[in-house]
């Protein structure tokens, strides 16, 4: 018997794990919740929100599921693994207390110290005077995280006083966001990438490395998104998936970060049991830890699975049972997406811009926000709404299949970086 699997959430990411689930040879009809027009086309929507924790429960055993997969980090943090667990439920993704790797800044910088995972030095304050005058017997620029989660909101890189007690007042004083706590760190210089793995207890499969680029617009200028393109390389340098990342910075990411972390979580009670995403930036002084997430990234998913050859539905009922993760293996490819987004994306913007995709558009489209009206015509309903993405030999080939099937996606309304890795094609904007 063919399996049914639920997938939770609604964007690209989710649509990469749904495309990557429609590859298994062990899967026959795929639900996702809520999903989106994109995902549509390979699985049956359901109209439940992710946070709807009864609700998609109640589907998952009126329907007999046998595995739920959870994308975003809000149905991971509202406990729905405890509570599928709890009904006896097949679910991949971490325990909420397991989220707090990511939903607490504290609670993962704690774990850090203790487990010697490199990382920026940091303080912790619930007070303001306490932040204020540690800020301004510092150094800057300085960093200062909201402790909780804050829809990527909750980090201020600040270059002057001025910004950086403007930063405090928002967190410690005017509970903008919740219970003040801010976590103040060391600025820290390099170019960032990340470094996803299954987790399963103890066990660590890493993933091949991405870049992201959450800046809005071309040469980084402009407000943090939640990513506006990324990419993975082939392994003609290596086996990190990134060219700039050699093996043996690979290897002490996997071996000094990745692994002592599941191993500090499986030792405090709450073991890890889905993705493990590490925001890496590689230093001066060596690879550190800029963040942790509990979740798949978006849009590194969308270049990532794509590369996966080992049967994904085998991987994740192996890290939602606890059973042994198959090795992993990976296509040798690059694969570069880029994000189209709404104009006014990270800030307001106008929704229901339709779109329209020529009939010769023949490169991979994830959808990440959009919707069908009644008459069958695509619309944009989100923030970043497509992300067209390439498969090649090699990244600058990537890059001009990506960009020549941009062009055959038109809409008024949205807007696209130029530059997508940028960072190892020199000369990237305005050459192709
Ligand atoms: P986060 O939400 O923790 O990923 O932070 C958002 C962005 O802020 C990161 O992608 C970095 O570009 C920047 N950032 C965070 N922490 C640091 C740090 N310690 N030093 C320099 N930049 C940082
Ligand atoms: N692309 C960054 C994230 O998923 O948090």
């Amino acid at each position: 018997m063919k399996k049914k699997v639920l997938v939770v959430g609604g964007g690209g990411r989710e649509h990469a794990i749904v495309e990557a689930l429609s590859r298994s040879m062990q899967v026959g009809q795929i639900y996702c919740a809520p999903g989106n027009a994109g995902i549509g086309e390979l699985a049956a929507c359901v109209p439940l929100k992710d946070t709807d924790v009864d609700g998609l429960l109640h589907f998952a055993q009126e329907h007999d599921i046998d595995l739920t997969v959870v994308g975003p980090e809000a149905a991971l943090a509202a406990g729905i693994v405890d509570k599928f667990r709890a009904a006896g439920l097949k679910i991949f993704g971490h325990t909420q207390a397991a989220t707090a790797i990511e939903s607490s800044k504290d609670f993962a910088k704690r774990l850090m110290a203790g487990a010697k995972v490199p990382t920026a030095a940091y303080r912790t304050f619930t007070d303001f005077d306490e932040a204020w005058a540690y800020v301004q017997a510092g150094s800057l620029p300085t960093v200062i995280k909201y402790d909780g989660l804050a829809a990527g909101k909750g980090v201020v890189v600040a270059t002057s006083l001025a910004e950086a007690e403007a930063a405090l007042r928002d967190m410690l004083l005017d509970g903008r966001y919740g219970e003040g706590k801010v976590v103040i760190e060391e600025f820290l210089t390099g170019p960032e990438f990340s470094l996803m793995a299954f987790v399963s207890g103890r066990q660590v499969r890493p993933m091949v490395a991405a870049q992201d680029h959450k800046r809005a617009f071309d040469g980084d200028e402009g407000p943090n998104t939640g990513g506006m393109g990324a990419y993975t390389e082939s392994f003609a340098t290596g086996k990190s998936g990134l060219s700039f990342i050699s093996d043996e910075e690979y290897n002490f990411a996997v071996s000094r970060i990745l692994q002592p972390v599941a191993n500090a979580m499986a030792d405090a009670g709450t073991p890890l049991s889905g993705v493990l995403y590490g925001g890496l930036m590689k230093t001066p002084s060596g690879i550190k830890v800029i963040e942790f997430n509990a979740r798949f990234g978006d849009p590194e998913t969308e270049v990532v699975l794509p590369r996966l050859e080992t049967d994904s539905y085998e991987v994740f009922e192996a890290v939602a049972t606890g059973g042994e993760i198959p090795a992993l293996r990976w296509r040798d490819e690059a694969v570069l997406g880029v994000v189209l987004a709404s104009k006014g994306y990270p800030g307001s913007y106008a929704k229901d811009a339709p779109i329209t995709v020529a009939p010769d558009f023949a490169e991979r489209l994830c959808h990440m926000g959009t919707k069908r009206d009644a008459d069958g015509s695509l619309l944009t309903a989100g923030g970043r709404v497509l992300m067209v993405i390439a498969s090649a030999p090699t990244t600058p080939a990537a890059s001009r299949l990506v960009y020549a099937a941009v062009e055959k996606i038109h809409c008024d309304n949205l807007f696209y970086r130029h530059d997508i890795a940028k960072y190892v094609i020199p000369g990237l904007t305005g050459n192709l």
